[in-house]
């Protein structure tokens, strides 16, 4: 294993784009792990076919084996060869939401190694819309198998700094693609079976599938037996600090509610979205605007600062219970109770 630290190229120039997905791709072709920007989080990608390339990743992540990981394509095509079954209903899901945050849970073809389903009958394929991993698809022409490129059961990354902090010593190369316009981790859709069941909620949310799908088996127990999606068992999506989900009026509302909770306020780091408290009382207020997908664009990167300005608890205001929210709260009550 390599000790210099990652090469960290940039794209914002048609040079820069060119040069980095012509590197990507040559480490990628040699079965090489690289972390790639893409819309929802950054990803830690290897080629998909290459057993021994995607076996790097776990060892990079540190991931437990039993974990599946996602496939990222760049067409149709590319996503069909990847599935030995493509049902109808695939189809017109991947018309209406692809290229984007979703992933599709399929039978699986063949051609995928073991190794990317955890032994499972189904793949997980998507098809992002960032127009960095897109190109780097198309040059390796082999599709991607990518997860969050963090360590295990670490916060996902929204830029390019927070996989190189993290994991900057254990790869060649980082792109950075800029701020993940999504922020938070794709929608996971099984359409192995019916009804199709969400087996991870996120932005493109229950309504929205099912103007497409008409129906959805209802939301996953995780203590269901039927559980498919082992990954949403861990401790995932949590920062180092506490993390606490409240509702206030007033600061001194806020203040109080800490006082009982016994919590050192010159340690919080306050996310509201609605009740701004005056700063004085808490180490870090910032403010997300009310809107969920500014919000789910903004969290991780406000959780990777307060862990790194080493808060010892966050409180978050709750947010709405509607269905455009639905995947934030899903990741803030995850993160409240590890
Ligand atoms: O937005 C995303 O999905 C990001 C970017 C990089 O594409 N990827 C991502 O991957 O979040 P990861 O590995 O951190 O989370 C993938 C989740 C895990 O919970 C995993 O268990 C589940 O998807 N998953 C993957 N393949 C599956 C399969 N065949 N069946 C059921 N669940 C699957
Ligand atoms: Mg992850």
């Amino acid at each position: 294993m390599r000790l210099e630290r990652a090469e960290l190229l940039t794209t914002d120039t048609p040079q820069s784009f060119e040069t980095a997905v012509r590197k990507a791709a040559e480490l990628l072709q040699a079965g090489h792990v690289v972390a790639l920007p893409t819309e929802t989080v950054y990803g830690l990608a290897a080629n998909a076919f290459n057993s021994d390339a995607v076996a790097r990743i776990f060892k990079v992540k540190g991931r437990p084996s039993h974990n599946p990981i996602i496939v990222h394509v760049a067409s149709l095509d590319m996503a069909m060869r990847c599935a030995a079954l493509w049902p109808p209903l695939a189809g017109r899901l991947a018309r209406a939401f692809w290229p984007g945050p979703l992933t599709l849970v399929v039978a699986r073809s063949p051609q995928i190694p073991d190794i990317v389903t955890a032994g499972g009958p189904t793949v997980g394929l998507r098809w992002p819309s960032h127009p960095f991993i897109q190109a780097v698809i198309q040059r390796c022409g082999f599709p991607l198998a990518a997860p969050s490129a963090n360590p295990s059961n670490q916060l996902s990354p929204t830029n390019a700094r927070h996989v190189d902090k993290r994991l900057g010593d254990k790869m060649p190369l980082i792109v950075d693609g800029g701020q993940a316009q999504v922020g938070i981790e794709s929608t996971v859709l099984d359409v192995s079976s019916s009804p199709p069941r969400v087996l991870r909620p996120g932005m493109i949310h229950d309504q929205a599938l099912l103007a497409v799908t008409g129906t959805l088996a209802g939301p996953t127990n995780e203590s269901h037996p039927i559980l498919k999606s082992p990954g949403l068992l861990q401790k995932h999506y949590s920062p180092l600090a506490r993390l606490l989900l409240l509702t206030w009026k007033t600061d001194r509302d806020l203040v109080a509610q800490t006082e009982r909770l016994k919590i050192n306020r010159s340690r919080t780091h306050i996310i509201a979205h609605t009740h701004i408290p005056s700063g004085q009382d808490f180490s870090n207020v910032s403010v997300i605007p009310h809107d969920a997908e500014a919000f789910a664009r903004a969290l991780y990167a406000q959780f990777h600062e307060s862990d790194e300005a080493g808060a010892e608890w966050i409180i978050v205001e709750q947010v709405p219970d509607t269905h455009e929210w639905r995947a934030i709260a899903d990741r803030l009550t995850r993160a409240a109770n590890p």
